[in-house]
């Protein structure tokens, strides 16, 4: 996440963080960005799981997370056995200068959820308190494997639309909290060229959540889905057991065709 920046809600003119590199507003073809520019903010194992309804059988496949960030998924089911590879262009920095910029942006953030936080459901988590320890916990377990998890080359920095991975890599590919947020600023051309891309590598593809900032409904959700549709993929959108951002509760599963 990078630069706060003014969003033009109407309810608050509170700058909201953005989880994006300046590269990617731009939507220019190299890596720049700049730690600086990041918020790191991560969620778990556990929220991986509802978010994308994974099953047992999900999670001994090999696994894709594009635009891991500082989450907790890759460490808790590596530790438990799972085959998970994580790519992120904040993987391109040390846990240390990670673990710096999450203690300079944390206070801010927590702020600003504060400030929108209507715009949650706080039945699961249920508390501002309870969900800075959440994902203090997410980080800090993050941070305590990226070093073994960058040699084991568990943590790949890169970034979408571009994957650096061979066909069929991977069993299932999660994104969680990237495509789709961001819809103001990234295009329904960036949607459909990286959820092509991934499902180049991976069988099954899933997205969470479908709603942009500002808890609505992406503006790119019915072209991107019928984008794909008609270049012969299997999209669904389904409910799943998970719902923090207010209407926040559905993922959409796309299957190249071959393996539908
Ligand atoms: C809101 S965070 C979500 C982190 C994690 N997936 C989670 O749900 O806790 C968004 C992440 O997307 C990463 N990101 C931004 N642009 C990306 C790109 N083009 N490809 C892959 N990841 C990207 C950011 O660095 C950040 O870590």
């Amino acid at each position: 996440m990078a630069n706060p920046r003014r969003k033009g809600t109407g309810k608050s003119a509170a700058p909201r963080y953005q989880l994006l590199g300046s590269n990617l507003r731009g939507q220019m073809k190299k890596m720049s960005f700049a730690l600086k520019q990041i918020v790191p903010w991560g969620r778990s194992l556990a929220e991986y799981v509802a978010m994308f309804a994974l099953s047992d059988a999900d999670l001994r496949g090999r696994i894709l997370g594009c635009g891991d960030g500082p989450a907790s998924f890759n460490a808790a089911l590596t530790r438990q056995g799972g085959r998970v590879v994580s790519l992120d262009p904040l993987y391109q920095f040390s846990a240390d200068d990670i673990r710096a910029r999450i203690s300079e942006t944390y206070a801010e953030v927590m702020e600003q959820v504060q400030r929108n936080k209507d715009e949650y459901t706080w039945t699961t988590i249920k508390s501002l308190d309870e969900l800075g320890r959440l994902r203090v916990a997410a980080m800090e377990e993050f941070l305590l494997d990226c070093p073994l998890g960058v040699v084991q080359k568990r943590y790949v920095a890169g970034e979408l639309p571009r994957l650096p991975f061979a066909d069929g890599d991977f069993d299932l590919a999660l994104c969680s909290h990237l495509l789709f947020l961001y819809s103001e600023q990234l295009s329904e051309d960036f949607h459909v060229e990286s959820i092509k891309e991934i499902c180049r590598v991976a069988r099954e593809v899933r997205v969470f959540p479908l709603t942009e900032l500002g808890a609505k409904p992406s503006r790119h959700l019915p072209a991107v889905r019928a984008r794909l549709a008609a270049d012969g993929h299997a999209v669904t959108v389904e409910t799943v057991p998970y719902e923090f951002q207010r209407g926040a509760n559905e993922m959409m599963r796309i299957k190249a065709v071959a393996s539908a």
